[in-house]
């Protein structure tokens, strides 16, 4: 498998760092725009393999598409990451036009190319990457829900008081500070509602620690995390090596699915060597239904911006 990584910053390198540790690709690209900054980031994960025990090779390229051809996947983390205080919303104006073009490239060089997009707002470029590319819906995904569910477990498990392996969770909805949706209701300890171990009070502050906990991460960091959103997209990108169809939230495009239309959103989805190979349409409450809908109004409002900003 051969996997470009556009975008050799702190999040890009960390997707090529956990791929690498993986070792199921065989091939794995790094693309930047600043001078030499991917071939850098590139020869010092190389100057790893020996030590972390991987074969998969790791090249950078300042810009030069060509170099890409043929990739299996392209995980898209260009643009600007936000600053403290700032929402994932208001990158919008910078990041549309880069994703745009950075799309353009990897499908004139890789046609038959499954996208993984990360660059926020994550659910808008997706879609963009979508309408950019014309490429079949099952080949663009976006990542944040598996990233979310990694943090709402965190914060599960850290609330129990638990080895985070003993939880099951999963966020859907809009990967905005408000838009998220923890699936607090079907979360389980071993298959136990989390209900049996957390008050209603400390659940809700689960809930909305995980909402924000991009925020919270950006605060202390001063620009937004890295190693949890790698890792996630290094486990979509082995879900896609190893044909597993395992299931993630991944914001995807709906047709009708959950009653949505024309939008790219976190639902639950099988991930596979087609990537998505399956929506899957799970048994939401009223007031879970209620919370998507609610994101999905506010992942349209923010589509809207992109005729006028792409
Ligand atoms: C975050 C960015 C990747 O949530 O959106 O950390």
């Amino acid at each position: 498998m051969k996997v470009t990584v556009v975008g050799a910053g702190a999040v890009g390198a960390s997707c090529a760092e956990y791929i690498a540790i993986k070792d199921f690709a065989d091939e794995i690209v790094l693309v930047d725009i600043k001078e030499g900054f991917a071939e850098g980031k590139a020869m010092d994960l190389m100057q790893t393999a020996s030590l972390n025990g991987f074969d998969s090779t790791i090249t950078g390229t300042t810009g030069d598409y060509s170099k890409t051809a043929n990739s299996d996947v392209a995980v898209i983390t260009s643009g600007i990451p936000r600053k403290p205080g700032m929402t994932r919303e208001e990158l919008i104006g910078i990041n549309a036009g880069i994703v745009k073009t950075v799309s353009e490239n990897l499908i004139k060089y890789s046609p038959n190319v499954i996208l993984i997009v990360v660059s926020n707002p994550m659910d808008t470029m997706t879609y963009l990457a979508a309408k950019a590319t014309g490429l079949p819906k099952n080949r663009v995904i976006g990542m944040g829900g598996a990233l979310d569910s990694a943090r709402f477990k965190y914060r599960l498990a850290e609330a129990i008081d638990c080895p985070q392996s003993d939880i099951s969770a999963m966020v859907i909805g809009g990967h905005s500070d408000v838009g998220m949706v923890p699936l607090i209701e079907k979360a389980t300890r071993n298959s136990v509602p989390v209900a049996e171990f957390l008050t209603e009070e400390k659940a809700a502050e689960v809930v909305e620690a995980t909402k924000v906990g991009g925020a919270t991460l950006t605060k202390l960091l001063g620009t937004s995390a890295w190693y949890a959103p790698g890792a996630a997209v290094s486990e979509l990108v082995r879900a896609i090596a190893l044909d597993s169809k395992k299931m993630f939230p991944c914001s995807a495009y709906l047709e009708g699915e959950y009653g949505l239309n024309d939008i790219c959103i976190g639902v639950p989805v099988l991930i596979g060597k087609n990537g998505i190979e399956k929506v899957v349409e799970i048994e939401l409450s009223e007031a879970e239904k209620a919370k998507l809908n609610t994101s999905a109004e506010g992942v349209s409002k923010t589509n809207g911006l992109l005729s006028v900003e792409a």
